[in-house]
């Protein structure tokens, strides 16, 4: 059977877990696609960094743009990250000449969303984005394919595993934020500014995408009420022990009277409830549909692995030709939404 060719761009921790996961699963991958999903071109910055991987078999571009002309190449795959500059540069313009594309881009998906829904559908080229919400969980196809008959009236749950992880380290060991931070950045969880994980940034992003594909229309992002988890101290941990709460940071998003309400925030969880016992760099995404009933949905929410089988998840629906649209919809359909707490009239 025909394979089909990967132009990676952007060879960091999830690039190379995707060449490595590629690799090993090679036998698996081609059964369950029903032909080879094959890497032949990457674009990154520097060749001669040691990646723990082998990147002499692929054709090499300084430019991650010029894997977009590249004839070999059948597919896009976005790990770059960043919502503009580059990462935005290369899937409207992979997109633009019709090749499918696949990215684990959470700021770019949350903050241009309805413009790339627009550019897919019109070029008839699938965007897929499975590992840009909570990494390894199929928190994408869980709303738009599982529940894909359902009315969601919310959904949300733990999507930093970089807080979570801080806040869990915290918690068990009496430890300060800015050591267990260090240690989260060394073990690959955090962004490459960490503000962007421990202000909440990064979690609003997810909960942005989450809800735009419950509710069938992009989020206005910057109208996403968003707390991060610098400020929280020994005190707090003390306090919600003798409550018997846990502090989780939480996104969720839910019908109101006004429209839809979307935030992120710690918040006290009873130490029974299932979502107060997903600890460390785990994720977990929870939501109510009217006919399923209550969800959730537990697992690693960043790393290379995690990430990386996501994102392979995504080529495998492109080898086998099973793609849905942007947010589920057509996008004659959609009309980007405020979120409107239920205070506002
Ligand atoms: N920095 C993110 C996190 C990575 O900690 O969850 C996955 O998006």
């Amino acid at each position: 059977a025909t394979p089909l060719r990967l132009g990676v761009a952007g060879l960091g921790t999830v690039g190379a877990g995707l060449i490595t996961l590629l690799r090993d699963n090679a036998d698996l991958i081609t059964a369950r696609a029903g032909r080879p999903v094959e890497v032949t071109a990457v674009a990154a910055r520097d060749r001669n960094r040691d990646r723990g991987i082998d990147v002499t078999p692929f054709r090499w571009y300084d430019n991650a743009t010029d894997l977009v002309s590249d004839p070999n190449v059948d597919v896009i795959v976005e790990l770059i990250g960043g919502a503009d500059g580059t990462a935005r540069l290369l899937v409207e313009s992979a997109l633009t000449a019709g090749k499918p594309t696949v990215t684990a881009n959470k700021a770019l998906i949350a903050l241009h969303g309805e413009t790339l829904a627009r550019l897919s559908e019109r070029h008839k080229a699938p965007l897929l984005f499975e590992a840009a919400v909570a990494g390894g969980i199929p928190a994408i196809k869980t709303v738009r394919e599982g529940l894909a008959a359902d009315r969601i009236l919310w959904i949300g749950g733990i999507l930093n595993g970089t807080c979570n992880y801080i806040l869990t380290a915290m918690r068990e060991t009496g430890r300060d934020f800015a050591d267990v931070l260090a240690e989260a950045q060394a073990l690959g969880y955090a962004e490459a500014d960490p503000s962007t994980d421990v202000d909440g940034i990064d979690a609003a992003h997810k909960l942005t995408i989450l809800a735009s594909l419950a509710f069938g229309n992009p989020i206005i992002f910057d109208s996403v009420h968003v707390e991060g988890i610098r400020h929280i101290g020994a005190l707090d941990f003390s306090f919600a022990r003798t409550l018997g709460y846990r502090i989780k940071l939480i996104g969720l998003a839910r019908r109101n009277e006004y429209g839809i309400e979307a935030r992120v925030a710690p918040c006290l969880i009873p130490e029974a409830s299932p979502i107060a016992q997903v600890d460390g760099v785990f994720n977990a995404v929870i939501t109510e549909g009217t006919f399923v009933g209550r969800l959730m949905v537990e697992g690693r929410g960043a790393g290379a692995g995690p990430t990386a089988s996501a994102v392979a998840a995504d080529l495998i629906d492109l080898a086998r030709n099973t793609t849905a649209p942007v947010w589920g919809t057509s996008s004659s359909e959609l009309k980007s939404v405020r979120s409107r707490p239920a205070s506002e009239r």
